[in-house]
Formats: structure tokens, sequence, C-alpha cells
């Protein structure tokens, strides 16, 4: 068959000659101006290092050019060579290509950069404000050109956005390669990422942004659903309790813009807060909030009816957050359950908006004076802390949503560290819910992507998943119970919440066996003839892809919540037994150099390897993570790591011999 007009653009990858000037658009959500970091020898240094990819004589007038775009928004984009086509997730029979995996990725990426789905798709930001596709938009068209040029017997390497090249390997090996910030340890502070992004040598991939497995916000709806549902289970005696109750928080970005659909679903009042009014409309517009406010008397007057009529309902104040908690307080509104989700994992470069400031304002001055902005930042996190407190000390039950908000606002010197001045007066999410609750069981953000591009396709999975959940639940011990009820009602109303945004994905919290088994019955289903080839893959955010000491292993106590073994044994793991593609990042979430995390993914074709496949790595994939958290002498990790191994007697791990406390009585 002749190909295409898009099939053609990927296979010419670098146009012959130069494109014209694409024009700023401004329907676009942008990212914002990042900072002039750059000396005049490194700035010719940056210039240097984009033109390697273009032919000597077009140098003169792309120099000129990227100059400019330098200059204008501190990065090198190349604007002018993003493809005319729509970028969206194309069924998998309509990219070009020699091998199926590699289609797949393509997919996958071309998702990461669709404009209902990424963040800044005109900045190959797909989430988080800075978590990056690519660098600049020649790396995109090399990317896609090897991935439709390769066999089943190459490795595509991928260097943070660039493409390193096709190596030889066979064809149980990754497909492609993923290594995203990967830095000295020296140089791994905010400021390296400025500038050597700016540089062009390395990037923040964030986790799934990088790593080509965002699936838009459904990814983190369900997370956030159990999260706000556990939340709420920990201060509402029973069902009925929950109605009525408050909860306030702020971010209706690329994660965050899941919370007030969260909310909805938990069955409470959600108000959350939104500087950016473009962030605010797409999710209003999306059907993810349901009232959009722009005045803070009217917002007060709003809540304090929905409580009296003890609605369901989500509104987002058009505004910043900390004036939310200052009103609330002022007005005695009683707030339930609070948090946070601003980017803090990014403060001075447009993750979190200081109060007093116009959006407007704030985005002109953490550009034109950063210092100064750094300081109206850190001023408003001592304000915003203050509140939250006042709105502890009446009963509040606030958590931090593993954006830093603890860690970034004790820096700022707000009253934010408990007695012991090691802690924090307020647990994460990790700590008290998710990793206790999921992640020790093995529970965590196991996803999948119908190829086809097929809705109905989708619907079959679910029900395949809701029918192997409800299988296993006959016989799941009492300790899983109630995570396994969770996850089949959120399966059973995934079709009715209409959370497809972008591909044809689903997201739901299983453990290791619930994958496998779920994988298994997919890959039967496509032998079969009844679905389409699917995409497994995960949230890094999970069991074992993450070392985070102040989130996805915040509640790791033996003291190795500092290392990064784990992170890094799951991706070599996962690349051996089989894995589409891997990758490893340096930052995600809580920023640069605060985190190491890992992903995966892997294509389901039907076949008898897809089988073996997905049996070895899901099984390592979350069992790794269990071990070690059964070895820092996590009780439900001890718990789940010795079923495992009743389950898989090739299955050996070693287990801790746990001390009683009262040994060290003579001691201490
Ligand atoms: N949802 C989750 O499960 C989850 C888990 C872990 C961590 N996080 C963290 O949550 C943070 C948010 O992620 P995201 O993808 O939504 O980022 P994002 O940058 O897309 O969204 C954050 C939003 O907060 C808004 N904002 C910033 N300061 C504000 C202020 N003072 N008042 C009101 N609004 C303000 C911004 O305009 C932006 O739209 C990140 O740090 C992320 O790592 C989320």
């Amino acid at each position: 068959m002749p190909l295409n007009s898009f099939q053609q653009d990927i296979l010419k990858a670098i146009p012959c000659q130069i494109p014209p000037i694409k024009e700023y658009d401004l329907e676009v959500n942008h990212a914002p101006k990042r900072k002039d970091i750059l000396s005049m020898e490194e700035k010719k240094l940056a210039l240097k290092n984009a033109l390697r990819y273009f032919p000597v004589d077009q140098h003169k007038e792309l120099a000129a050019d990227f100059l400019e775009e330098l200059h204008k928004y501190g990065r090198i984009y190349m604007y002018r060579y993003r493809p005319d086509y729509k970028m969206y997730a194309r069924p998998i029979s309509q990219y070009p290509g020699k091998s199926e995996q590699a289609k797949a990725i393509m997919l996958m990426i071309q998702n990461n950069l669709d404009y209902a789905v990424a963040q800044h798709p005109h900045e190959l930001i797909t989430y988080g404000g800075n978590g990056a596709v690519f660098q600049n938009w020649i790396q995109y068209r090399l990317t896609m050109k090897y991935l439709a040029e390769m066999t089943d017997e190459q490795t595509l390497v991928m260097y943070s956005g660039h493409p390193m090249g096709l190596f030889p390997s066979h064809k149980n090996a990754p497909r492609v390669v993923v290594t995203n910030g990967m830095m000295i340890p020296n140089y791994s502070k905010p400021d390296d990422w400025e500038k050597f992004n700016a540089m062009g040598v390395t990037q923040y991939g964030q986790m799934t942004a990088g790593s080509y497995m965002y699936i838009g916000p459904q990814g983190i709806v369900h997370g956030t659903t159990i999260t706000v549902l556990n939340a709420i289970r920990k201060i509402a005696k029973n069902r009925e309790d929950i109605t009525g109750k408050l909860f306030v928080t702020a971010g209706l970005g690329g994660m965050s813009g899941a919370q007030p659909k969260a909310g909805n679903i938990a069955g409470v009042i959600s108000v959350t807060a939104e500087v950016n009014p473009k962030a605010a409309q797409t999710r209003h517009s999306q059907g993810w909030v349901d009232e959009i406010i722009t005045d803070l008397d009217e917002l007060a007057a709003r809540v304090k009816q929905a409580k009296d009529k003890k609605e369901v309902v989500s509104i987002a104040y058009l505004g910043n957050v900390v004036d939310v908690w200052e009103k609330f307080d002022e007005e005695n509104i009683y707030v339930d359950l609070g948090s946070d989700q601003t980017s803090l994992h990014n403060p001075w470069a447009g993750g979190y908006y200081p109060a007093g400031l116009s959006f407007e304002e704030a985005n002109e001055l953490m550009a034109e004076n950063p210092d100064l902005f750094k300081k109206y930042v850190q001023e408003s996190l001592r304000r915003h802390a203050a509140s939250v407190n006042q709105h502890t000390s009446k009963g509040t039950y606030f958590f931090d949503y593993g954006n830093a908000f603890l860690l970034e606002s004790s820096r700022a010197g707000a009253e934010i560290m408990a007695d012991n001045g090691i802690d924090f007066k307020y647990p994460s999410y990790i700590q008290d819910i998710l990793g206790p609750m999921c992640f020790d069981f093995g529970f965590g953000p196991f996803r999948w992507v119908c190829a086809s591009g097929n809705p109905e396709d989708l619907e079959k999975t679910d029900e395949i998943a809701c029918q192997v959940l409800e299988n296993m639940m006959i016989n799941s011990p009492a300790e899983i119970q109630q995570q396994m009820a969770d996850n089949i009602q959120w399966i059973k109303g995934a079709q009715q919440n209409k959370l497809v945004v972008g591909s044809q994905a689903r997201i739901l919290y299983a453990d290791a066996e619930g994958r496998m088994k779920i994988a298994e019955a997919f890959n039967e289903a496509i032998s079969n003839g009844e679905i389409g080839p699917v995409v497994l893959g995960r949230d890094h955010h999970d069991v074992s892809g993450t070392d985070s000491p102040y989130r996805e292993t915040s509640n790791i106590y033996d003291g190795s919540r500092f290392t990064a073994d784990m992170a890094i044994q799951n991706v070599i793991g996962d690349s051996f037994r089989g894995a589409t593609w891997v990758s490893i990042h340096n930052g995600g979430g809580v920023g640069w150099g605060e985190v190491i995390n890992g992903g995966f993914g892997m294509l389901l074709d039907g076949s008898d390897d897809a089988k073996r496949n997905l049996r070895m790595m899901l099984h390592w994939d979350v069992n790794n993570g269990i071990a070690r958290r059964n070895w820092a002498r996590n009780e439900n990790a001890i718990f789940a790591i010795q079923r495992a191994m009743e389950a898989e007697p090739l299955l050996k791990v070693t287990v801790p011999n746990c001390v009683n406390e009262t040994l060290f009585d003579s001691f201490f």
C-alpha cells in the first residue's frame, strides 16, 4: 500500500528544506519562560549542540532562529520543526514500520504529545510543568524515524530525549532503552537541570512523560480516588459519614486535575484552587470539575450551601490556594480533609505561584527576577503552612500529596516540623495511606492501552479484568479484601465515568498475581482474535519502580529510604525479563536529584513469547519491591512476600528477624 502523508513525514524525519517559522500559538498552554542561566560561552555550546542535527549549509539561518528561542523562552525547542499532522495515538496499524513493538512505542509517544493529553504540547512537556518527552522537535522526528525503520533485531538507545541510535540486539531484548536526567550525583541540583537542559544535554523526564506511558489524568484519578477514599475512611466512621465532608486542595494541572473527579467518585465536596485559567477551563470542559468560581465570597457561600445540602460536588476556585485556606479560616468553614498538589517539585520555575501576585505578574517575575520570585514563593509557603496549621488545630486531617509541599515549606522556614525536629508535622499520603495499604501488599498502578484504538476493545478488556479480579477475590486473604473490592468497584464504573482522554487506556491497582492473571487473560483474548494487541505498563509511582525518600519510599523506616538500589535493580531486571521498553529517570514528582524512578512498557500480541515474558517480568516487577519493603520490616510486605514464596517455589527472599524493642531498654 502506498504510504500516506503522515507515514511519509515520519520516514522523512528531517525535512531537506528548512521549514518556515511557525507562529507562536497563544491558544495553546505554553511552558513558562525558563530562566536565563547560561553564560555567553554556554549559549554558544547550546547552539552548537542544537545545530549538530542539521547540515552545515543550514547553520547560519537556524542559528539565528535558535538563539532567538533561547533568549525568548530559555530553551531551544526548534518550534519550526513541529510536524503539521495531528498529534494523537493512532491505531497501531497506521504506523509505518517493520516491528510491531516499535509501532506500539510510536503510538505511546504520540499519545504523550496529544494536545488533549499534554500540558505544554509545543514544548514537548506532558505534565508536571517540566516532564519532557523530548527536548526539541528534531529529537522527536529522528526517534520516530528510527522506530519506523528498526527491526526486532535492534534496540534504540535514548539519552534524555536524544536518540543515540539503533544498536544490534535480539528479539527478546527491549526495543528501546530510555535514560532521562541521569547525572553524576553531585550535579543534580535544580539549577543543574536548568543549565544542562538549556544546553540541550539532559532533560527532566518526570515519570511517565519521558517513558511514553502517560495516559492522561485517568492514570492518576484512580490513585487519587484510592487516596482520598482511604483518607476519608481514616476520619469517617462509616460510609454515610462521608457525605458533606469538605476536601480542600490546589492544582488542576496534569495530575492534580484528577482531584475533583476523585472527590466526586469518593462522594465529598471538593474545592480545588487553580491560578491558571487555561488549566481550570480545560478540566471544566473535560467534565473533571463541576463548577468554576472566581470570587472568594461567592466560594465561601457556595461551600456553606453544599455542606448544608450534603452535596457531592467539585468546585474549582480560580485563584491562589493560600487565599482559600485563609478565607475558610476567617469564615470558620470546617475543612475535613486537606492537601496540596501545586508543582512544588519545581518551585522556582512555575510550579508554585505565590500568593499576592497575579498569574501574569508571577510569570513575568520568575523570568525577570528569579531571586525576588524565590522570596515571594517562600513567603507564600510560610503563609500557606500557617493557615493549614490553623485548620489542623481545629481538626482538619492534612496530608502531603507527594509534591514536596512539606519539604519546600520547611526549607522556606515554615512551621511545619514535628516536635522531634526531624519529621514533618503531617504524614505523606504514602506513609499513612498508599504505602501500608497498597504498595506493601504489591498493589500498584497497573495500566494498559488497547493499541487498536478501538473503544470496544477497551470495554472487553475491562470485562476480562473484572472477571479475573472477581475470581481472585473468592480466595483472597482478609488483608487484601478491601483492595480487591475497591478495584472491582472501580473497573465496574470505569466505562460510566468516561475516563479516557487520549489513547484507549485503563488503569487499576493490582498486585503481582492480579497483574499476571489479567495480562495472561488479555494475551489469550488477543490470540483468539477477540481483541487487538495491548500495551501493558504502569506508573513509575509504584511498589518497586521508585526510590523517593519523601514519597514512594517514605514508609521505609530502616534508614534505606535514601538509597536507590531498588529502582535500578528493577529496571535492569525488567529489561532482561522481556520488557518491550524500559526507562530509568532522575527526577519525577518531587524534583531533580530527589528521586530515581523507572518503568516499562510491554506489547502483548497473543504470542507464546508474550505469555512467557509477561509472567516473568510482571512477577519480578512487583516482587522486587515487596522483597525490599519486607527487608525494611514492613509488616504487610513480610506477609505479602511469604505468600508470594508459597505461590512460586523458585522465589527465595531473605526475611528479616524483627528485634523486640524492649531489648534496648538495658542499653540506652
Ligand atoms: N496526583 C498524584 O497522584 C500525585 C502523586 C504524587 C505527586 N504528585 C505531585 O503533584 C504535583 C502536581 O502535579 P501536576 O502534574 O498536576 O502538575 P501541574 O504543574 O500540571 O499542575 C499544578 C497546578 O498547580 C497550579 N498552581 C501552582 N501554584 C498554585 C497556587 N499557589 N494556587 C493555586 N494553584 C496553583 C498550577 O497553575 C498548575 O496548573 C507534582 O509535584 C506532582 O509530582 C501528584
